[in-house]
């Protein structure tokens, strides 16, 4: 019997695996292991030989059975020590800067500018690109004979032969996002839509697709004063410097009176665009006091309410932030603009930790 231990209780020792200490049990306490057949030699015993053996062999088959568990249980450890070794991860590694993906300057600018307006207090409002000529003119007071309709070189949609209701239109602007905000949210009311926007159009400084963020602001004591402060604050802010220059220019639009077109102060020498610096002037925004028809077909009382508008292009504001001279690029999907111009994504704006770096 002490042959018997000595044996098997070496042979666990040295098993390597689950399976190697399962081939073990079976040939030592099994059902025709060779404790099973110690004991059934307890037959031929003379009854004082069976009391010494029988509770040995009991004991010897507990043995066993406790040293395979036992053993079970360390193999399944080491199993797993060495799982955790395998996948073993330093967390607190910085990730890896990667080059294949970037950000698009237009939605570099477009978050830059909603922080901005975020800390500002406006909050983000969307609209349908493809939307009836209603919200995109007759509620902007832009009716049907006006000329601001041909001048915005629309994109209509087409109607099937017979179809007679008037035809949706590819949105000029995001003005019509006014109208929705004010039905849906009422006065008062601080939004800034950013989006894309198409127009008949194409040069250097134009493309049929591009892009505006409209601002509206209505509350019972607006004023003129309220929407330059705004701006010249936003311009500040976008441009990361102190002496932008904003030159206000008296316009027209049909949905503010009185209506302004914002310039700013720019240079284009070798080819590059410079703000706060320079010559030139890029128009960058309009703006002015919400019409009051504007603020009744949004569905508020305009003896109550007044306002401020503004829409501003944001591709203009990319290409002057970054030095991006021609707008069409922006649109050609060219992998090396992209590389060139493009943004870290993991580099979120904010105001406290730099819009961009
Ligand atoms: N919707 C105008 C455009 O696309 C821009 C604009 C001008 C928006 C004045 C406004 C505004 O909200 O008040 O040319």
């Amino acid at each position: 019997m002490d042959d018997l231990k000595a044996k098997y209780l070496a042979q666990i020792a040295d098993a390597g695996d689950e399976a190697a200490l399962e081939t073990i049990r079976v040939s030592a306490v099994g059902k025709k292991g060779e404790v099973a057949l110690k004991m059934r030699e307890l037959g031929k015993m003379t009854p004082e030989e069976r009391q010494v053996a029988g509770p040995a062999l009991n004991a010897l088959k507990d043995e066993i059975n406790s040293a395979l568990a036992a053993k079970k249980a360390a193999l399944a450890d080491a199993a797993l020590d060495a799982r955790l070794r395998t996948e073993w991860l330093d967390v607190t590694l910085p990730t890896r800067p990667t080059r294949t993906g970037t950000l698009h300057p237009i939605s570099q600018a477009s978050e830059e500018l909603t922080a901005i307006f975020a800390e500002l207090g406006f909050s983000v409002a969307e609209g349908p690109r493809i939307d009836t000529d209603w919200y995109n003119f007759d509620a902007l007071n832009i009716p049907g004979h006006h000329p601001a309709r041909a001048e915005m070189d629309t994109f209509y949609m087409h109607r099937a032969e017979g179809d007679d209701r008037p035809p949706h239109v590819l949105r000029t602007h995001t003005s019509p996002v006014q109208i929705r905000s004010m039905e849906k949210m009422g006065a008062p009311l601080r939004i800034i839509c950013p989006g894309g926007v198409y127009r008949a159009d194409y040069d250097q400084t134009h493309t049929p697709m591009f892009h505006q963020v409209e601002g509206l602001a209505l509350d019972k004591n607006i004023s003129m004063a309220n929407l330059k402060w705004v701006l010249e604050e936003f311009v500040k802010s976008f441009f990361e410097i102190d002496d932008v220059e904003l030159r206000f220019r008296a316009s027209h639009f049909p949905f503010t009176e009185p209506s302004a077109e914002v310039d700013i102060r720019c240079s284009w020498k070798d080819g590059t665009l410079k703000i706060g610096e320079g010559d030139d002037w890029l128009e960058i925004l309009g703006s002015g006091m919400v019409h009051p028809k504007v603020i009744a077909a949004g569905g508020i009382d305009p003896d109550v309410y007044q306002g401020f508008a503004f829409g501003i292009g944001i591709d203009r504001l990319a290409m002057l932030k970054y030095g991006i001279p021609d707008l069409r690029a922006f649109f050609d999907s060219d992998l090396r603009w992209l590389r060139h111009y493009g943004f870290q994504c993991l580099d979120v704006p904010t105001l406290h930790g730099g819009l961009s770096r």
